[in-house]
C-alpha cells in the first residue's frame, strides 16, 4: 500500500522493444511494434529547432503541465518507408510533403516547426537507424510517425514555451482488419469531425480523439469505420476518420475538395495525379451523399490505408453495396500504379520517392 516512490518515467526500458524474430511478416497488421531508436529534437524560446539526436526508443518525460497534455497543442504526421525488391535500398514516399503539412499545421496551432530540410533529414536518420525493421519487399512498410508537441509547461491558456519534435517508427502491414478486402462504412449523421474555421484541415491530435466515439459505436455494430458529412448541410462528404474518400461514376473520379475541414492527404493528392496521368477525369468538388450511394466504385486513400476499396455504405439504415467483395476496376488500377511507385517496382516517373 501507500504511495509508490518509484519513478515511473523510466526512459528506454529495453524490454519494450519487440524482438525482430517474433514478427510474423505475413500478418503484421497496424499495431505498434517498438523499434530500436527514436529521434528527438527540441526547440528554444526563439522557435528554432536544433541538436536533434537519435535516442533509444522509450518513454519520454514531460511536465504534467505540458501544453500538449493540457490543451492539445500537438500535431502528428505519417509516412512510409519501403524496402526495394532486391533489398538494395529503402525508399521514402514524398517526405517533404509531410514536412510542409506539419509546418502548415504548426502555423494553425501556434507552434514552431522544424524546417523542411530538418524534417526530411530526421526522417532519413530515424529510418536508417531502424533499418532492420523495414519489412521485406511486398510484406509491408516501416511506418514513420513524426510528432510535434508543446512540451513546455503552461497553466493559463497560451502557447507552450517549449516544443519537442519526435519521430518513432513501427513496421506495419494492412491497416484494416479486413486486410485488402473491401471495408464497410456507415455515414455518420449525428457527429461531425470538423467545422469551417476549425482545425479539420490540419493534422492536429485532437481531430483524432474527436472521432473515436462515433468510430467505436460503428465498430460495435460491425462497420469498419465512419464517413463524415459536412456540419452545415449534413449532406456533402468530408472524410473517414483516418482517410480521404473517392467515388467513381462512369469512369469519372470525384473527391471532396480541400476547403479547411478535411485533411489534405498526401495519398489523396498522389492518387489524383496518378489518375490524371492514367487518363482519368478527376474532379475535386462538393460530393453529395446521394452521389455516393449511386457510385460505381468507392475507395479510401491514406498513408496508413493506402487505397482501400469500400464494399458497402450504410446511410440512414439503408445499405448500398459496391462490386463483388473485391477491388473495383478503377481503384485496383490506381492502387497498383501507386504502390508500384512506392515500392520501387516501376520507374519513378513522378519523382516521388526518396532514397
Ligand atoms: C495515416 O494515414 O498515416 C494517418 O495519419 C491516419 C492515422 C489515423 C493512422
Amino acid at each position: 500500500g501507500g504511495i509508490s516512490t518509484t519513478r515511473c518515467n523510466a526512459v528506454s526500458s529495453r524490454a519494450e522493444v519487440s524482438e525482430l524474430a517474433d514478427i510474423d511478416w505475413d500478418n503484421i497488421g497496424f499495431g505498434l511494434k517498438p523499434t530500436d531508436y527514436m529521434y528527438v529534437m527540441k526547440c528554444n524560446i526563439d522557435g528554432e529547432f536544433s541538436n536533434g539526436e537519435l535516442q533509444r526508443f522509450g518513454n519520454i518525460e514531460v511536465s504534467p503541465s505540458a501544453g500538449v497534455l493540457n490543451y492539445g497543442q500537438g500535431l502528428f504526421e505519417g509516412l512510409k518507408a519501403y524496402r526495394k525488391k532486391d533489398g538494395s535500398n529503402i525508399l521514402l514516399f514524398r517526405p517533404e510533403e509531410n514536412a510542409i503539412r506539419m509546418r502548415n499545421g504548426a502555423e494553425r496551432m501556434c507552434m514552431p516547426a522544424p524546417t523542411i530540410e530538418q524534417f526530411v533529414e530526421a526522417v532519413k536518420k530515424t529510418v536508417l537507424a531502424n533499418k532492420r525493421w523495414v519489412p521485406p519487399s511486398g510484406k509491408g512498410s516501416l511506418y514513420v510517425r513524426p510528432l510535434l508537441m508543446g512540451t513546455g509547461a503552461v497553466l493559463g491558456l497560451a502557447p507552450a514555451p517549449e516544443y519537442t519534435f519526435l519521430i518513432y517508427v513501427s513496421p506495419v502491414g494492412n491497416y484494416f482488419k479486413e486486410g485488402v478486402a473491401p471495408i464497410n462504412l456507415i455515414v455518420e449523421s449525428e457527429f461531425h469531425r470538423a467545422t469551417p474555421g476549425g482545425t479539420g484541415g490540419v493534422k492536429t491530435i485532437g481531430n483524432y480523439a474527436a472521432v473515436l466515439k462515433a468510430q467505436s459505436i460503428a465498430k460495435a455494430k460491425g462497420y469498419s469505420d465512419v464517413l463524415y458529412l459536412d456540419c452545415v448541410y449534413n449532406r456533402f462528404l468530408e472524410e473517414v476518420s483516418s482517410c480521404n474518400i473517392f467515388i467513381v461514376k462512369d469512369n469519372v473520379i470525384s473527391t471532396p475538395e480541400i476547403k479547411g475541414t478535411i485533411l489534405p492527404g498526401i495519398t489523396r493528392k498522389s492518387i489524383i495525379d496518378v489518375a490524371r496521368t492514367q487518363g482519368f477525369q478527376v474532379e475535386e468538388r462538393n460530393v453529395t451523399v446521394d452521389e455516393l450511394l449511386e457510385a460505381d466504385e468507392v475507395f479510401c486513400t491514406g498513408t496508413a490505408v493506402v487505397v482501400s476499396p469500400v464494399g458497402s455504405i450504410t446511410y440512414k439504415g439503408k445499405r448500398v453495396s459496391y462490386g463483388e467483395g473485391t477491388f473495383g476496376t478503377v481503384s485496383k488500377q490506381l492502387y497498383t500504379v501507386l504502390t508500384s511507385l512506392q515500392m520501387g517496382l516501376s520507374e519513378d516517373n513522378m519523382k516521388w520517392t526518396v532514397n
